[in-house]
């Protein structure tokens, strides 16, 4: 909930599971959670939260470390009062899923029904760094199918994600974006596939919409094509780093020739929709890392009702002027300045996440959640996994860090790496959204910041807070802005706030945030 967001994708229909146990069981007896091992036959027509067993236990383990600490001693003050599943853990509300076999049998779909649709590539817009061997670009994608699902069987999916709310009872436009991120998510990966790309510069109004960060420029050659080293995972996953030529002619710059970002296309063969634009970065610059959600669109996942609705149904929409703050940074900031857009929403709906930033925000590399669940270590801390790839990918530069505290392994990761990166980690900038949205109910943990230089991060309440800021010197803290760090739980919305709130919980808080994780464990997870 509070902590991975993202996962909502896997969350909402494990809502509607929870719902139909709750009805099944009514029994107080918290569920134990037997992690089940992972499962991957191939292709799979199923989300891919539902692939893999392992996310059910993961995300448990989540919220129940987040309960833990100081949230633990709050929820324990409660004594008996509180249900014996928060403090256990939460029921297993995936089980029962249908998945492999049983979801392709479940649509109807036939081997040779899918061998007749296209094969489709998602890639995931890519960063390069500047070695020995010239540029090294990461490719990183899927390979997939989608099923030709009739409207009704597509409509009977779309309500499984919208709980507490009919398809039909929503307006036009919203029907049809839930129905577009329903087809998204059914889809089938295709594993052991080789891939190919072609690249060639790409215009300054690039495949992706606006220039991209900084002083973004167009090389004068570099048009090649690259055979990917291996076939695809099971789930379809490519991702590796490829160097690719500097083919004679007007060719590439040299990352220690530029201070500027050089946009290439890349077109995955065979593939009408596998194209996006490659940010060869040089080694030294800022590169800004931005979450997405309730940081650059209106999300509120903090409110299960409206979180679902404006992932699932509406137009993703900015939140309030970021767009010019972005914007602001692009032509302000050095030429070599890298937008690198990091969240952790699951890969299927990586194109609606494009789709939205490239119409509004700078253009820059991605990364999104990764199917491959198969490194642990990657799916106990994803968001971590990922910022250190590309952290060490780029020694040499200094990074921004920005997403809002709503997210629990924000608030753990970012600090970590200041603390453990303290030459890489320029300035880290939070929207606290519990200062200023009543609906966030969820406490969030500022104890990672505790020993940081208190000009290298900020919370802050809106854009117009970023303005006037020394980034490029490290000067990341507007001195109006009134930080109230307690180095521990804080929720502005329901008053554990300042300096009494690891101490002073009232007890209406405690009751408000009881009602919060119940509430939101009952919808949500
Ligand atoms: C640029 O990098 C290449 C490859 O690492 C190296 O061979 C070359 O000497 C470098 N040039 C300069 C001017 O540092
Ligand atoms: C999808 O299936 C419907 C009938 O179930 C058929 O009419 C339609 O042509 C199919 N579309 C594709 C693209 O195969
Ligand atoms: C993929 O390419 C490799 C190397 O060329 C080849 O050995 C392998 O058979 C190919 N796999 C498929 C599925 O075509
Ligand atoms: C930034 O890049 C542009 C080309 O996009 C160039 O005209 C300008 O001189 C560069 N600025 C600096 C400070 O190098
Ligand atoms: C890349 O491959 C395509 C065929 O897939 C071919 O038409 C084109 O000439 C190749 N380009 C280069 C630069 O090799
Ligand atoms: C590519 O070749 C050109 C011309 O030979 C040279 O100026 C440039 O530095 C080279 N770029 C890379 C990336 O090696
Ligand atoms: C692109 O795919 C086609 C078949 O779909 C194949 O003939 C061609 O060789 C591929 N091109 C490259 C560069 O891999
Ligand atoms: C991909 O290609 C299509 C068709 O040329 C174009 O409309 C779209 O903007 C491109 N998108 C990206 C991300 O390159
Ligand atoms: C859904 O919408 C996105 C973004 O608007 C678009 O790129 C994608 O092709 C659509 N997907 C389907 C399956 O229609
Ligand atoms: C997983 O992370 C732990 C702690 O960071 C580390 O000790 C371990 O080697 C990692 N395992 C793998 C397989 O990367
Ligand atoms: C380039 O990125 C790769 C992959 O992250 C990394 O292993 C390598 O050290 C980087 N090279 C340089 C010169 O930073
Ligand atoms: C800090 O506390 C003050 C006073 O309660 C409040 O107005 C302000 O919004 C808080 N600042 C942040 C960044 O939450």
């Amino acid at each position: 909930m509070v902590s991975q967001r993202s996962p909502r994708w896997l969350l909402l229909p494990a809502a509607y599971a929870a719902v139909a146990s709750a009805v099944a069981v009514p029994s107080a007896t918290p569920t134990v959670v037997v992690p089940v091992p992972m499962v991957a036959p191939a292709p799979l027509v199923t989300p891919a939260a539902i692939q893999f067993d392992s996310t059910r236990s993961y995300y448990r383990r989540n919220i129940l470390s987040d309960i833990e600490g100081d949230g633990k001693s709050i929820l324990s003050a409660l004594g008996s009062d509180i249900p014996s599943y928060v403090l256990s853990g939460v029921p297993n509300f995936f089980q029962d899923f249908p998945t492999g076999d049983a979801v392709k049998s479940s649509l109807g779909i036939s081997d040779s029904d899918l061998a007749a649709t296209p094969t489709q590539a998602l890639l995931i817009p890519p960063y390069a760094n500047w070695t020995d061997q010239g540029w090294n670009v990461r490719f990183h994608g899927n390979i997939y199918k989608t099923p030709n699902i009739s409207s009704s069987k597509l409509d009977d999916l779309a309500n499984k994600f919208l709980i507490g709310v009919e398809l039909s009872s929503l307006p036009t436009d919203q029907q049809n974006q839930a129905r577009n991120l329903t087809k998204e998510i059914f889809v089938v990966q295709q594993g052991g596939v080789n891939v190919s790309f072609h690249l060639e510069p790409s215009p300054s109004n690039g495949a992706s919409g606006q220039p991209g960060g900084g002083g973004a420029i167009t090389p004068g050659g570099g048009t090649q094509n690259i055979t990917f080293p291996y076939e695809t995972t099971v789930e379809g996953d490519f991702d590796a780093f490829v160097p690719i030529k500097n083919v004679s002619g007007a060719g590439l710059l040299a990352g220690n020739e530029t201070q500027n970002i050089q946009r290439m296309n890349v077109y995955t063969n065979g593939s009408i929709d596998g194209n996006a634009t490659a940010y060869l970065v040089p080694p030294t610059g800022i590169t800004i890392i931005s979450d997405i959600d309730d940081i650059l669109r209106v999300t509120k996942i903090y409110e299960p009702t409206e979180g679902l609705l404006n992932s699932f149904a509406r137009a993703f929409v900015p939140w309030m002027n970021m767009p010019d703050i972005y914007a602001n940074w692009s032509r302000s900031l050095p030429n070599s300045t890298h937008f690198h857009y990091l969240t952790t929403t699951p890969e299927q709906v990586t194109r609606n996440y494009m789709d939205f930033i490239y119409k509004t925000y700078p253009g820059g590399s991605f990364d999104t959640r990764p199917l491959n669940f198969s490194d642990v270590n990657a799916t106990l801390s994803i968001r971590l996994f990922l910022l250190n790839k590309i952290f060490d990918t780029y020694p040499e530069r200094k990074f921004v860090l920005v997403a809002d505290t709503s997210n629990s392994d924000v608030m753990k990761d970012y600090p970590l790496l200041a603390h453990d990166r303290p030459n890489n980690v320029q300035c880290i900038f939070l929207r606290n959204t519990s200062a200023t949205d009543s609906g966030d109910k969820f406490p969030y943990d500022t104890s990672g910041f505790q020993g940081l230089n208190n000009k290298s991060y900020m919370f802050f309440k809106t854009p117009d807070d970023l303005m006037g800021l020394d980034i490029a010197n490290g000067n990341c803290l507007n001195q109006s802005i009134l930080q109230n760090l307690t180095f521990g739980y804080q929720d502005e919305a329901i008053g554990i706030h300042g300096a009494a709130g690891k101490t002073n919980v009232r007890s209406s808080a405690i009751g408000s945030l009881l009602i919060a994780i119940v509430a939101a464990m009952v919808l949500m997870v």
